[in-house]
């Protein structure tokens, strides 16, 4: 951990305990205008990811909190500053505890956002031209990947329905498949993931079978797993879609329509949108639900 790392009247950085996270949801509230930071703002700057602790930063202003970071790994999580204390090198402070935790982590970069298992979003909302411009003057260099996310109307959507999500599960059992929710303990489920697909997904397939009722169904075959979908594993309470995936001998009969659909559902019972992080085929989801916008993420990474 690193400790105070700068000090003057005004800009005073220190670690950030659990017990200001009420404060530093404020800060996130009136800071990032792209992203629903504060409603997860405990996850963000405290939360497990699958490979790396987390470490938040505050910066206070003559006793006040007026900005928040947090890193773990290679990886910012999130990082803000009131607008109102803007311009006084809080944002610079906080930046710069980020990147010598990192260093001090053994990391020879440091990357905006993008931590499997755990992230805000998939990079910098491109639209925060001014945030990815401040980035760049301190030596971050913009990645070629493209990251989208694409938000789907789930309330009035005639796509997204209880009865067409019933109708699907219908057509595929008469085909041998069973569609239904994930239990609460199946935790034989985030293994079989992990075999299949590896990666964060069965840390984020771990923590949507906690959501209650679990945010996880799952398609199957005398017994085995062919398909699952998830929602508010990552950035619980967002209506997060993701991660799924359809194990490859069961490709191309409307598993993953099915899964995905089920979830949506869930998604509607709290929000009208779903937002579906870091997309691979849009148009799957433009099929199957219909996208109504499109969110699209700049990645930033310095060399430490
Ligand atoms: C990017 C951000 C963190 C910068 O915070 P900040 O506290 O204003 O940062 P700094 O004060 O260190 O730097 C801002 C500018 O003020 C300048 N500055 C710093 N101290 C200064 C002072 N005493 N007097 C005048 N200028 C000063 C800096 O040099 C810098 O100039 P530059 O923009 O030309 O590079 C802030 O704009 C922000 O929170 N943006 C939104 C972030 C967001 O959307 N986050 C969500 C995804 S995590």
């Amino acid at each position: 951990m690193v400790g105070t790392v700068t000090h003057s009247r005004r800009v005073h950085v220190t670690p950030l305990d659990q017990m200001h996270l009420a404060e530093a949801t404020r800060v996130l509230e009136r800071s990032c205008p792209f992203d629903r930071a504060a409603v997860v703002a405990d996850e963000k700057l405290f939360g497990p990811a699958p490979a790396a602790l987390p470490h938040a930063f505050g910066a206070w202003d003559l006793g006040v909190l007026v900005g928040v970071a947090a890193v773990a790994g290679n990886r910012i999580r999130v990082l803000a500053v009131d607008p109102a204390a803007r311009r006084r090198g809080h944002g610079s402070a906080l930046l710069a505890a980020c990147a010598a935790q990192a260093h001090a982590a053994g990391h020879a970069t440091l990357r905006t956002l993008d931590q499997p298992g755990n992230y805000l979003a998939p990079g910098v909302d491109v639209r925060n031209v001014d945030t990815i411009a401040w980035l760049a003057r301190r030596g971050f260099v913009r990645h070629p990947d493209d990251r989208t996310n694409v938000l789907i109307d789930v309330r009035g959507n005639p796509r997204v329905t209880a009865a067409r999500a019933a109708a699907l599960a219908a057509t595929l059992h008469a085909r041998g498949y069973e569609v239904r929710r994930a239990r609460p303990n199946e935790l034989a489920l985030a293994d079989a993931v992990a075999t299949e697909f590896g990666g964060a997904w069965p840390f984020e397939l771990a923590r949507a079978l906690a959501f209650g009722p679990p945010g996880v169904h799952v398609a199957t075959r005398d017994g085995s797993y062919c398909a699952f979908a998830a929602h508010d594993g990552n950035n619980r309470g967002l209506g997060w879609f993701g991660p799924t995936g359809t194990w490859p001998a069961h490709r191309g009969q409307g598993l993953g329509e099915a899964v995905l659909l089920a979830c949506l559902v869930d998604v509607a019972a709290h929000h009208d949108r779903c937002e579906v992080a870091w997309i691979g085929p849009r148009p799957f989801y433009d099929k199957v639900a219909g996208v109504a916008e499109d969110r699209h993420f700049a990645l930033l990474v310095k060399k430490l």
